[in-house]
């Protein structure tokens, strides 16, 4: 026997309120291409990740930017003009390369703030207790947040207006498709005045070969890297995926500088993810995309900085030209 039921009496599961990172995942594995922010690859082991490709020998980046900090600090200085200045620090990591800056500032004897803005706490504890072991006495103000909000709300200097001198490295820019970093540097250009300075790390075009291996490392820690996000939705939305049925899979389009990555499906498999209450399926060979790392020549980076209201003054390189800092003036 069947039993009718009428409309009125199905009864819909509530949904738990999803978590930023549940919606993004449901629209993400909803939509068609499939894609998930790489801004979701930093919990606690995608730290941990990061960390260790930082140290891996073929990711050239950090050891470049590292190097540019290191030589050319009083180049970073002279773009001030000897005026006193707050150095904004966007994404502040764990400040390994910014001490070099602060460092040589603090030889040269110049009055300076130094305000590291970070989403993560963590990552403003590790800055804190580097600067309170090396220079208790620097005028330090450490602000956690999103860095709009952070930059509208900075602790303010006695005195004059100070120069705001806002530093962006670590090539984060590149996470950005080429127009969302366009809008997000307009967006930052908006909050600064006439004068300020905006110093942004960005990777270079260059040979393919090198940018590959800096994505696809021999270790393998970018693969886990990648897949650790599978295992973050398993740990935190209750997904089930197999991860052992997903590949890693970064490309480099030398026309574009678009080095992206995504996971691809090995085999055909349906993946139940409770949070979301609901089951995705996935063919064998179907990619997600997942991150973007942008590679510009320099000519590209100067026709960004006119087209978000900056002056371009000079690019910062390292020895073997793969990394910039380069540096540009509201005008
Ligand atoms: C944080 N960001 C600049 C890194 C990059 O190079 O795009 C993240 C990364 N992804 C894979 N390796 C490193």
């Amino acid at each position: 026997m069947t039993m009718k039921i009428s409309p009125s009496e199905i009864i819909e599961t509530p949904r738990e309120k999803l978590s930023a990172f549940g919606e993004e995942v449901l629209e993400g594995l909803s939509a068609h291409p499939r894609k998930i922010s790489s801004k979701w690859f930093y919990d606690e082991r995608g730290d941990e990740l990061f960390q260790r490709i930082m140290a891996a020998p073929e990711y050239y980046l950090t050891e470049s930017e590292r190097s540019i900090f290191q030589q050319q600090a009083g180049a970073f200085l002279e773009a001030t003009n000897g005026q006193p200045f707050d150095l904004v620090e966007l994404g502040a990591g764990d400040g390994t390369k910014t001490q070099y800056l602060i460092e040589h500032f603090i030889d040269e004897g110049v009055d300076f703030r130094y305000l590291p803005i970070d989403i993560s706490a963590h990552a403003l504890d590790l800055i804190s207790d580097l600067v309170n072991r090396r220079w208790p006495a620097l005028d330090f103000h450490p602000v956690e947040g999103d860095y709009f909000q952070a930059l509208n709300n900075l602790p303010t200097a006695q005195g004059p207006k100070r120069l705001k001198v806002v530093l962006f490295p670590g090539g984060n820019i590149g996470n950005f498709t080429p127009a969302a970093a366009a809008a997000f540097l307009t967006r930052l250009n908006l909050r600064l005045s006439d004068g300020d300075l905006l110093i942004t790390g960005f990777d270079l075009k260059k040979n393919p070969v090198t940018i590959l291996a800096a994505y696809n490392d021999a270790g393998g820690v970018t693969a886990q890297f990648n897949l650790n996000l599978l295992h973050r939705i398993n740990r935190e939305l209750g997904g089930d995926f197999d991860v052992s049925a997903w590949n890693h899979w970064p490309t480099y389009n030398p026309i574009t500088g678009a080095t992206r990555s995504f996971i691809v499906a090995n085999r055909d498999q349906e993946v139940r993810i409770d949070a979301l209450n609901k089951s995705f399926t996935f063919k064998a060979w179907e990619g997600i995309d997942l991150e973007i790392s942008q590679k510009y020549s320099l000519g590209e980076i100067e026709a960004l900085a006119a087209c978000s209201g900056f002056r371009f003054e000079r690019h910062l390189s390292d020895d073997s030209d793969y990394f910039v800092n380069s540096i540009w003036r509201v005008a």
